[in-house]
């Protein structure tokens, strides 16, 4: 039971594609058209094109394109029906019951959060019975209240292979769904037993309140066994660079700032003190989907891990993926070497409050750092220093930043200021060299690595010219459909994928529909749709839109007459053309 189009076309019409996108890419007009830095790739310059007359999108770098919803699904990593839901959501559209729910990765999806959920309530259960005892007294010892630990959903797995396993049978899951959900493993030998075993349970929660994943803590003394935590492997429900421990609860209260951490223990004892805008990467490095998860959500980020060297590598690494992110970055590294966690019990929410007032900035970290282990009374320590500083400021995007810094530097080392910018445009210059050079090859790169949208334009590029020409000219002109409706039905054209395009053009504008995008919606890939977006804005101005059709036309009846011999039934011919292909393309792949 599909949704129904005219139910897809209210969502799409309130959701207009400029103010959904912009919600999360910043985007500068151009003429009719937008552009941003695509966020599907990684860009310095802007290749992703709005084009809110026709409702689409299209990256000249990635060559994604779509719609609304082909652009909720890739951001939201959500199939096409669920982006219809997310959308509808957001602007309160009913969707009639009883209808899209019948996708298999869906109901899987639902599976797995049903496990999720039952498990969860499984290890909570066995946290406030007996055989959680030891559990519960480590979390109290640790400081947490109940109200904490219920607040945080946590719990216990018992020490046993099977536990789990023999309660989600028992509610009639089947041993697939589990393992989809990673709650249990299969053995060499075959057989299957509880992932988390003797462990304290931290559920980790989706922005709907779903429980997407566990982390569990090895029992005191136990860590050496199975590693200290054991994490939840990717799953359909749940991707670890893409979510964040906590953000369940700090999404509320993050608006003018976050504080990143490193453990769950941390986030915990954090919001338990008040600081309710805590969250942690999960078992991870920081990543960009984090970075622009956050950024959705706040106006600027705390970093403080742990302040070992670990923990200072982690910072260091966060704040070069946070560089272009556009928000204020400071951090606080806590005295002492310990984590926010303990701190905050040897302390007191007050002082850790004061020091999250008071973190220095990213740059101020950033330069204070680079000293370390030079010897800034000697002159080669001092000159080393100064290097290190500007190709820090260098690095910097905001000019009033750099001009602010390289005065203080000049300032404190007894240097003119104009010695100090020009090192630092110097180093600028170099690095915007790199990142030219960088970019073209990241552009070039697509280009190539991907799979061939219609590979075979290989074996017959006049022809597939011909037609990505008439299907251009047919969407920006459909008033020239009368010319092609009789001479070209879609059978005639050659290549298989403009067929199929073709195709729906073709039955649209017979029944009179408008060509646009939305059209179509689910039959074609992100990347199919990114070409068909092409095709759509790809119409040459300066040649007459009739000339153009009438000479492609052409072109494909002189293609198909190439392969076709004398007297042959026209019908014939496109079986034969397939054959030809097909035979190329054998050639090809052997000759690999
Ligand atoms: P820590 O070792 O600092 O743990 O790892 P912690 O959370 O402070 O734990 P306590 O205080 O000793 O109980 C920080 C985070 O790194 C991830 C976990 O998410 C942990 O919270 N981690 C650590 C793993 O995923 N696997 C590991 O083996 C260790
Ligand atoms: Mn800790």
């Amino acid at each position: 039971m599909a949704i129904p189009q005219e139910v897809i076309a209210e969502i799409k019409y309130r959701n207009d594609i400029e103010s959904v996108i912009s919600q999360y890419v910043v985007l500068k007009r151009r003429g009719k058209n937008l552009i941003g830095l695509c966020p599907f790739h990684n860009e310095k310059t802007p290749s992703f094109t709005i084009y809110p007359e026709n409702g689409s999108f299209y990256c000249f770098g990635c060559k994604v394109g779509g719609d609304v919803l082909t652009f909720t699904g890739l951001i939201e990593h959500l199939d096409y029906v669920e982006s219809i839901k997310y959308l509808a959501d957001k602007c309160g559209v009913v969707i009639p019951e009883d209808s899209g729910n019948d996708n298999s990765l869906q109901r899987l999806k639902q599976t797995i959060l049903e496990i999720n959920r039952e498990s969860a309530r499984f290890f909570h259960k066995v946290l406030m019975s007996d055989s959680g005892k030891w559990a519960r007294d480590y979390l109290l010892g640790r400081g947490l209240s109940l109200a904490t630990i219920r607040k945080f959903g946590l719990g216990c797995a018992p020490d046993n292979w099977d536990s789990l396993l023999k309660h989600l049978t028992g509610l009639g899951y089947s041993i697939g769904d589990m393992l989809q959900a990673n709650v249990i493993s299969k053995s060499s030998k075959g057989s299957y037993f509880d992932r988390f075993r003797n462990r304290v349970m931290f559920p980790i929660i989706n922005l709907r309140g779903n429980v997407i994943a566990f982390s569990g803590r090895a029992r005191p003394g136990d860590e050496k066994a199975g590693g200290k935590y054991v994490n939840t492997s990717d799953t359909p429900v749940y991707k670890k660079s893409e979510n964040l421990y906590g953000f369940n609860f700090a999404k509320n209260t993050c608006a003018d700032r976050v504080i990143l951490v490193e453990g769950n223990m941390d986030v915990i004892s954090l919001h338990q003190a008040g600081f309710t805008n805590t969250v942690a990467a999960l078992g991870t490095s920081f990543t960009i989907e984090q970075a622009k998860l956050l950024s959705r959500y706040t106006n600027e980020i705390v970093i403080t891990l742990d302040s070992d060297t670990a923990g200072q590598n982690a910072v260091k690494k966060a704040l070069s993926i946070l560089k272009d992110s556009g928000m204020p970055i400071r951090v606080l590294v806590l005295p002492d070497g310990k984590d926010p966690d303990e701190f905050i019990k040897k302390n007191s929410a007050d002082k850790f409050r004061a020091l999250i007032e008071g973190a220095e900035s990213d740059i101020e970290y950033k330069l204070r750092t680079a000293s370390q282990g030079l010897d800034l009374s000697s002159d080669d320590g001092k000159l080393k220093y100064l290097k290190a500083a500007a190709a820090i400021l260098a690095d910097t995007g905001d000019d009033l930043t750099i001009d602010l810094y390289a005065g203080k530097l000049a300032e404190r080392y007894n240097l003119s200021k104009n010695a100090v910018d020009s090192a630092i445009k110097r180093i600028r210059e170099e690095n915007a060299k790199k990142r030219r050079q960088a970019e073209i090859k990241e552009v070039e790169a697509p280009r190539f690595d991907k799979t061939e949208i219609n590979p075979e334009k290989r074996f017959n590029k006049r022809a597939a010219v011909a037609e990505e020409t008439i299907i251009s000219v047919l969407m920006a002109h459909p008033d020239f459909f009368t010319k092609v409706e009789e001479v070209l039905p879609p059978e005639r054209f050659i290549t298989a994928l403009n067929r199929r395009i073709y195709g729906d053009i073709y039955a649209a504008l017979k029944e009179g529909d408008n060509i646009e995008i939305s059209l179509f919606g689910a039959k074609y890939t992100p990347a199919e749709l990114g070409y068909i977006v092409s095709l759509q804005s790809g119409v040459k101005a300066e040649r007459n839109p009739g000339t153009l059709l009438s000479d492609s036309i052409e072109v494909l009846k002189q293609e198909s007459m190439k392969n076709s011999s004398d007297g042959e039934d026209e019908a014939d011919w496109i079986d034969r053309m397939q054959q030809i292909l097909k035979q190329k393309k054998g050639d090809n792949d052997d000759g690999k």
